[in-house]
């Protein structure tokens, strides 16, 4: 009997100090005075998240609900207090005019432990500097305008690939183009020849498909919580079938390319590597640093190019007259070029970037981005504070659709982007690949690879719906970059 009573006594406390720690946390932002969205016991604002909804489409809701009302407010990730930034001048100072105070992401990484985690993203202070020293060289326009002639390579293969596959009615594009972007990632970034287009069960997309562990919610509040503890214990982000497998492949390659000593600079591959052997100590790259510039392809490039290359298609398929007006552009910047793509040339596709970006607005890949302040910030022209290692959030997405920036934002209206129009927009009005220090340095390239890729496609097969289209289209919400639910179909005709 009193051993139940001890066991009842400390079964109350336990949950009463665990009741007090969640309401604390959840009144962080009330305790301050500061506009917030009321949170809900444990899961903050993120109720429903990855499984009823997408983030995207809550991040939506609280930004149309709070705009004009606040240069930021208070916000809560499960129980951690976030700032959800509104007003498009704070943007511009956050992520640009005071960037030296938000120079951190806060994104987990322990690359002593888990080697892949050394990409750029997932470091932040003199580690991410060194890095960034690095490698940002190998992604200028003149470097990766060398790289054409292999996207255009592998643009091909797709090309025939569907046209040997006599596509039936119903053709899985997610899926072709998914194939096109691993065959692009392992040429260019891994230096070994790209073979899914022909057999789409490689073990290279099999592992860039299966690297990262179970999601659940007890690491993602461990990992917020407490990274320090997470790096002690030596916590993974990656499995170790996968790191095993792309660091076995890299040193390998690298093994190769010291023997044989080619001097080209036609992949990223073969840009790393030389980072080995740089006479800088400082910019010099160990051959896991090298493995994680690679991975970082995997990382950040490959569900953003999948999506964003999807969803131009189906945007596409569903306007015909626009579908051909684009393929027309193709076909004449083809015409005057029979020996191949320039930069100047893809430069010449004008309506067909217009509609990437317009993808890119209408479906964001990725629907936020993340800042901490390093330093207490005064917010300018207002009353409002930001404090040390506040954790920002920037709603991109919602920005996106934003009814006063873009005028019936479900609409897919290339003509938003163009010249005039891009002028008339604050320059913060369009964030798909980030801006400023921390911006996505692979942006130009990305552009390139999928305006390759759709513009093979286009030019000689057109694209519309069949009865398996979803319409209107449903987003998978268990994933945290945008990407339909299921298999996207469309009916395609060589033309
Ligand atoms: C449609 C394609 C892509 C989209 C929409 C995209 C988007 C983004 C976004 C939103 C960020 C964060 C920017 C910020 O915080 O300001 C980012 C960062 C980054 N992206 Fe991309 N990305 C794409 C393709 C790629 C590709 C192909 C690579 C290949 C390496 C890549 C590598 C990176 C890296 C390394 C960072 C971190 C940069 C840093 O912190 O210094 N991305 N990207």
């Amino acid at each position: 009997m009193e051993f139940l009573q001890r066991l009842l006594c400390t079964a109350l406390s336990v949950a009463s100090i665990f009741y007090f720690i969640v309401k604390t946390s959840l009144s962080h932002w009330k305790r301050r005075g500061i506009l917030h969205e009321k949170p809900k016991f444990l899961v903050g604002n993120l109720r429903g998240v990855g499984t009823k909804r997408h983030i995207s489409a809550v991040l939506e809701q609280i930004y149309e609900k709070y705009k004009g009302q606040a240069p930021f407010i208070g916000c809560y990730a499960y129980l951690k207090p976030m700032v959800l930034v509104l007003d498009l001048e704070l943007v511009r100072n956050v992520l640009v005019t005071h960037s030296d105070n938000f120079r951190e992401r806060g994104v987990f990484g322990n690359a002593p432990h888990d080697p892949l985690s050394a990409n750029l993203l997932q470091q932040d202070g003199a580690a991410w500097h060194r890095l960034s020293i690095a490698v940002c060289p190998t992604f200028e326009e003149e470097r990766i305008s060398q790289m054409l002639p292999t996207l255009e390579r592998v643009a091909a293969t797709m090309h025939r690939s569907l046209t040997q596959s006599q596509p039936p009615n119903a053709v899985p594009i997610d899926k072709l183009v998914d194939c096109y972007n691993i065959d692009v990632i392992s040429t260019l970034a891994f230096g070994i020849s790209g073979e899914t287009l022909l057999n789409t069960d490689t073990e290279f997309r099999r592992m860039a498909r299966s690297y990262l562990k179970d999601f659940n919610m007890f690491r993602l509040y461990f990992l917020m919580y407490f990274p320090n503890l997470a790096r002690l214990l030596r916590y993974k982000n990656y499995e170790q079938a996968a790191t095993h497998y792309f660091l076995k492949l890299v040193r390998q390659k690298l093994f190769e390319q010291e023997w044989s000593r080619i001097d080209n600079r036609n992949s990223f591959f073969q840009m790393f590597a030389e980072l080995k052997r740089h006479r800088d100590p400082e910019r010099r790259l160990s051959d896991e640093e090298i493995a994680a510039q690679a991975f970082s392809f995997i990382l950040m490039g490959l569900e953003t190019c999948n999506s964003a290359m999807t969803f131009c298609l189906y945007e596409l398929a569903l306007q015909p007259d626009l579908q051909r007006l684009v393929r027309e552009e193709i076909r004449g910047v083809c015409r005057q070029n029979e020996n191949g793509m320039d930069n100047a040339r893809l430069k010449q596709m004008r309506l067909l970037k217009q509609c990437l970006h317009e993808t890119l607005r209408k479906h964001t890949p990725y629907a936020f981005l993340l800042r901490n302040t390093n330093e207490d910030y005064e917010v300018p022209n207002s009353v409002f504070m930001l404090c040390t290692d506040n954790h920002l959030v920037i709603p991109v997405a919602a920005i996106h659709r934003d009814p006063e920036l873009y005028p019936e934002p479900n609409k897919f209206d290339p003509e938003r982007f163009n010249k005039e129009n891009v002028k008339r927009r604050h320059p913060m009005a369009f964030l798909p690949f980030g801006v400023g220090r921390r911006y996505c340095l692979a942006q130009k390239f990305a552009e390139m690879q999928m305006l390759v890729g759709l513009a093979s496609l286009l030019r000689d097969f057109s694209f519309s719906p069949c009865p398996e289209t979803p319409i209107p289209l449903v987003y998978d919400n268990t994933r945290l970059v945008l990407a339909p639910k299921g298999q996207l179909k469309l009916a395609v005709q060589h033309v």
